[in-house]
């Protein structure tokens, strides 16, 4: 595909007013169209980013020859709806994670991803996979720098207490503090990232869950999960939406192996069998760094670009749909576990 690639937009909340500023960083894509349900975000977005095509319906979109892929970002349970249509009109689609908010939502996108023409790229916003700080630390378990990892941690601890001053325009409602599950909207990433750093899959899981921080909340606020992966290795995973602290740079992350440790953003390397406390050194980010040195938090711009040049270059994406479904999948069964007191069977995609 040569020239700029033609997006539409769908959800132009927080996360989509932010997909929008950075296609324009990356610089490789037009934003054709918005698309979004509520007309007084439909019109600031207009003139803010100068689009005039602005629609509330998605078929709009999908319909329009003049669109080459779509960016979805609605909330978490109304992803399906959008996937599927733009997919069947043939459309790339970046869609935001978690992949859906219920079990049926995932398999059914899966099984519309498995039978879609294999050129059209999808790409799932598990966007801690373009951290320079995780990608050093993929590049070291992969190569085998860690030995067999045998136990991993990864937790997202982050305060949405301010969610619970928001509302819908349109729907008076909204669907952080009626829908949003902790381990699925917030666990799910760095899950993500210990199946991305382990190169294995999820096969059970057991769930504790209490609901005491964040009192606005419809679901649990705490949520700590315990995932066994297909060789016998253990990842904890704790989803907090309501601490009281202040952001750490990095969430907790951290790979234990039979030659090395990753902690957060450094890594400590056996030299020897000897060798038993290495000490830890700050991961060399500076070979991932790429054009977006200075990403940090949510580097929505290395994500992008990778999806707009895997559609140029016809390649894969870093996340497919089912890579990250599979992660979605794990921590929505994570809640089932909770739910009803027992280990959960976690299937392969
Ligand atoms: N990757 C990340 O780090 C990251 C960060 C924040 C949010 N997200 C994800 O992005 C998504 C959006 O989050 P947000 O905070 O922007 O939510 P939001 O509620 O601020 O915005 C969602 C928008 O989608 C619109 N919408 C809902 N259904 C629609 C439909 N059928 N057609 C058109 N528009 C529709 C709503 O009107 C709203 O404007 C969520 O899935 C969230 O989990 C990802």
């Amino acid at each position: 595909m040569a020239g700029l690639i033609r997006i539409g937009i769908v959800g132009i909340g927080q996360n989509g007013v932010e997909h929008i500023r950075q296609h324009l960083r990356v610089g490789k894509s037009t934003i054709s169209a918005i698309c979004d349900l509520q007309d007084d975000r439909l019109a600031w977005a207009g003139s803010e980013f100068g689009v005039t095509n602005l629609t509330t319906d998605v078929d709009d979109l999908c319909r329009d020859p003049e669109i080459d892929a779509i960016s979805i970002n609605t909330g978490d349970a109304q992803h399906r709806v959008p996937f599927l249509k733009a997919l069947a009109a043939g459309k790339h689609v970046l869609l935001e994670k978690p992949v859906a908010n219920s079990v049926e939502d995932i398999l059914e996108m899966v099984d519309a991803a498995k039978a879609a023409d294999p050129r059209l790229k999808i790409q799932v916003g598990y966007i801690l996979r373009f951290m320079p700080v995780f990608e050093a630390i993929h590049a070291a378990a992969e190569s085998g720098q860690l030995g067999d990892i045998y136990y991993m941690e990864g937790d997202y601890i982050h305060n949405l207490l301010y969610q619970a001053e928001k509302t819908d325009s349109t729907t008076g409602r909204n669907w952080y503090l009626e829908e949003e599950i902790p381990m699925v909207g917030g666990g799910s990433h760095p899950l993500d990232l210990l199946r991305w750093f382990s190169g294995k899959e999820i096969v059970k899981v057991w769930t504790y869950s209490t609901h005491v921080a964040f009192p606005a909340m419809q679901n649990d606020d705490c949520q700590v999960a315990l995932y066994q992966f297909e060789d016998g290795s253990i990842a904890k995973v704790a989803a907090l939406y309501a601490p009281r602290c202040a952001m750490a740079p990095y969430y907790n992350v951290r790979l234990y192996g039979t030659r090395g440790t990753a902690e957060r953003d450094s890594l400590a390397i056996s030299s020897s069998a000897d060798d038993v406390h290495p000490p830890f050194v700050p991961v060399d980010t500076e070979r991932f760094a790429g054009s977006f040195a200075d990403v940090s938090g949510h580097p929505f711009a290395p994500e992008i670009e990778d999806w707009l040049d895997a559609i140029t270059e016809d390649r894969p994406t870093r996340i497919s749909l089912v890579d990250g479904a599979s992660s979605s999948l794990a921590a929505l069964l994570s809640v089932r576990a909770a739910d009803e007191g027992r280990e959960i069977e976690v299937p392969r995609l």
